[in-house]
């Protein structure tokens, strides 16, 4: 091969950019959409516990692992993983992890742009009164059935419609990968983080009038008893898979992301505070988006275990009952649901972009549209298959992430020297504790909630 590959010329502009652009990463549909509806089917209140113990000792872990890989090669995941191995005269097979992250986040892509595509087309439904007219069809449909017809019915009935219009839903498909496209091949500093550093802001300003929405509004009670009340007789070895999977998925672990981000480090960022505010940020917004979500539920009777069309079922009963002012409101919360989604679908784009133009000949704009034309084939077929989008959810959340974060632990904690990543974590407390998780903890808790769980699952 002719030449070596070169570290990264472009970096984060700022500090506050790159939080802003991690953040943007970690909160995200995760949060929102996947969250409450795991949480939902895994009982609440005892998954809850799990998810945040995952969160804060397997997940923090990792997250601050690829941030110190990252900016140690200062390559994409695939070629730093294996540049950093080289250099401490270990087996180069190593940049497999590389591979797995990489894949992982382009299957993620595959179906995260196309939920994306189902909140674009919610926007001008809430804006257009649809939502305001669920209570006018509900009393309809039970007058000329004779049936009682919820408004849960006619809610679900709502999505089922949108998710099945494929003419709009590909369209709205097409425009959103254009969108990330031109984003991510204008380029780190240029693209990622102007964005981020533009809708993350704005998006934390609509969360706070939303979630004061929800609190006045719905059944705030039986959501705390149902978040909060934990259920151990429910909890298996799935479950313990299933909340490492919403762990890693929601704080973008386990798929390289942190260790391309991690590439375009400026030196005076401290890895261990960053990575402590990303999480602690993604944790609060999948709590406050349960608190959000799930009062709803209860108040109106929909189906906490409803599986992946939760958000979409529920969130439009909110909006059906607030009157003139649930257009604004439901307008304003799926526009916030496409912000969060927007800036951490750039960053899945990233991880691959960032390894293709690594490749001789290629350029940004054209790894970016490479990419964006293969998610968009890969997209339609989801689109005419909704079922493939559960698959590749559970490939990636259960197997994928879950290995890759595993792998990274063994190869940061015992494959590298503490020499080489003290210069990315320092000397001190905080790098004997990490070394210490990194070997001893992380890779065996998860090897054992993979085995198990998947063994749970499939019995
Ligand atoms: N963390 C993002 C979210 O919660 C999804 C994601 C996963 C992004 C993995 C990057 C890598 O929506």
């Amino acid at each position: 091969m002719a030449g070596e590959i070169g570290r990264k010329t472009d970096h984060w502009g700022s500090r506050f950019g790159f939080i802003m652009a991690a953040v943007g990463s970690s909160v995200g549909l995760g949060n929102f959409w996947r969250f409450p509806f795991t949480a939902g089917e895994n009982g609440g209140g005892a998954f809850i516990i799990i998810y945040l113990i995952c969160v804060l000792f397997l997940g923090l872990t990792v997250l601050m692992a690829e941030y110190a890989v990252g900016r140690k090669s200062g390559m994409s995941a695939i070629e730093g993983i294996h540049s950093l191995a080289r250099a401490e005269n270990k087996s180069e097979n190593w940049q497999v992890v590389g591979w797995i992250g990489t894949l992982g986040s382009f299957f993620i892509l595959t179906f995260y742009i196309v939920i994306s595509a189902w909140v674009l087309a919610f926007i001008p439904q809430a804006f257009d009164g649809t939502f305001t007219r669920f209570a006018d069809e509900a009393a309809r449909l039970t007058a000329e059935t004779g049936t009682t017809v919820s408004l849960a019915d006619v809610s679900s009935t709502n999505f089922g419609q949108t998710i099945s219009n494929k003419y709009m839903i590909g369209t709205l498909l097409a425009a959103f990968i254009a969108l990330n496209t031109f984003i991510v091949a204008r380029g780190v500093k240029g693209g990622i983080e102007k964005a981020a550093t533009f809708l993350m802001p704005a998006f934390f300003i609509l969360l706070i009038g939303i979630v004061g929405f929800a609190l006045v509004e719905g059944d705030a009670g039986a959501a705390a008893s149902f978040l909060l009340t934990p259920d151990f007789s429910k909890v298996t070895m799935a479950t313990f898979l299933e909340a490492v999977g919403q762990a890693f998925f929601s704080l973008s672990v386990g798929s390289c992301l942190m260790v391309t981000y991690g590439a375009y480090l400026s030196r005076d960022t401290n890895i261990p505070r960053s990575s402590a505010i990303v999480a602690s940020a993604d944790t609060m917004v999948a709590l406050i988006a349960g608190f959000a979500i799930f009062p709803i539920v209860f108040a109106f009777g929909a189906d906490p275990a409803g599986g992946p069309g939760l958000f979409f079922v529920s969130m439009p009963i909110a909006f059906s009952q607030m009157g003139a002012l649930g257009v604004w409101v439901g307008g304003a919360f799926f526009l916030l649901a496409l912000f969060a989604a927007f800036t951490s679908s750039i960053s899945l784009m990233e991880v691959g972009v960032a390894w293709l133009e690594e490749r001789e000949g290629v350029t940004r704009p054209g790894a970016a549209m490479g990419i964006g034309f293969v998610l968009f084939m890969i997209g339609m077929g989801y689109v005419f298959s909704s079922d493939f989008i559960d698959f590749a959810d559970i490939i990636t959340g259960n197997i994928m992430l879950p290995l890759c974060a595993l792998l990274l632990a063994v190869f940061a904690g015992w494959i590298l020297s503490r020499e080489m990543l003290t210069s990315e974590l320092g000397e001190g407390t905080i790098m004997n504790l990490w070394r210490f998780m990194c070997r001893w903890v992380v890779p065996p808790a998860l090897a054992f909630i993979l085995v198990l769980g998947t063994l749970t699952k499939l019995g």
